[in-house]
């Protein structure tokens, strides 16, 4: 496998932020300045068009938390992909876990929506990622594999997919798989984009997501394979999303 140049920390701030945050998204932006790893902030969408603004010129990109599959329509309280690209977003997460669960979205849809947001420009950060029962029941590589297969629609590359594994029980929990179970799942997961795209997936970065924060950060980009994070809770705080831009641009 081809090392990645640089690891990509991307930080949801799922549905927090209100306008007194611009701040912290500023103080992100002037992390991400040093940093030698890209940064993408998510915030909510109520928040991309100022954080668009507000970090104009620097290097941290915003992206959104979800679009729809269609370009424009009758669908009260939705948002496509290209009105997310008009104001300036570069990046969607998609298939998050919580979408999954709170909204009824499967693979399907996901890969509706990440064909939606390739054709606005966008790349899609695709989320996998085992239940605690699952993982308990040894299914682990085979539910991720399933979930990268139908949610990653054909022609996949680095400039429109970065794909997050994310177990779902690592989520906001505080608890980390060991670093031999991230390693074995990003060399699955590894494994099964190269098959399928060839040389195009060389550039696809695999992401894990699931409790870092900057105490466990250093450890985790130490793990072959892992080509940055999908942080929740500590891209809250300016100083913790520094704290791990830091520990990437380390290893
Ligand atoms: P967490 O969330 O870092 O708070 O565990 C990660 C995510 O849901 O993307």
């Amino acid at each position: 496998m081809i090392p990645m140049s640089k690891k990509l920390i991307a930080g949801n701030w799922k549905m927090n932020g209100t306008l007194a945050d611009l701040l912290e998204v500023s103080a992100i932006a002037a992390a991400a300045e040093d940093a030698k790893a890209d940064a993408v902030l998510c915030p909510p969408a109520t928040l991309i068009d100022r954080a668009v603004s507000a970090t104009r010129g620097t290097r941290l990109r915003i992206g959104a938390q979800d679009c729809h599959a269609n370009t424009s329509g009758a669908h009260t309280g939705d948002i496509s992909a290209e009105m997310l690209a008009d104001l300036g977003a570069a990046y969607v997460i998609l298939g998050h876990s919580e979408r999954r669960v709170d909204h009824g979205e499967t693979s399907r849809t996901v890969a509706a929506k990440a064909l939606a947001a390739r054709r606005a420009g966008l790349n899609a950060i695709i989320c996998v990622g085992e239940t605690e029962g699952e993982r308990a029941g040894g299914t682990t590589l085979a539910v991720v594999e399933e979930q990268l297969r139908t949610s990653i629609p054909e022609g996949a590359s680095a400039a429109n997919t970065t794909v997050a594994y994310e177990p779902v029980w690592a989520i906001g929990s505080g608890r980390v798989p060991t670093n031999e179970e991230i390693a074995e799942v990003h060399a699955a997961l590894r494994a099964a984009l190269s098959s399928r795209f060839g040389s195009e997936a060389t550039g696809i970065r695999l992401l894990y997501g699931g409790s870092v924060k900057p105490s466990n950060a250093g450890s985790i980009f130490s793990i072959a394979g892992v080509d940055g994070a999908l942080v929740g809770g500590a891209s809250l705080k300016a100083s913790d999303f520094a704290a791990i831009l830091s520990a990437a641009s380390g290893t």
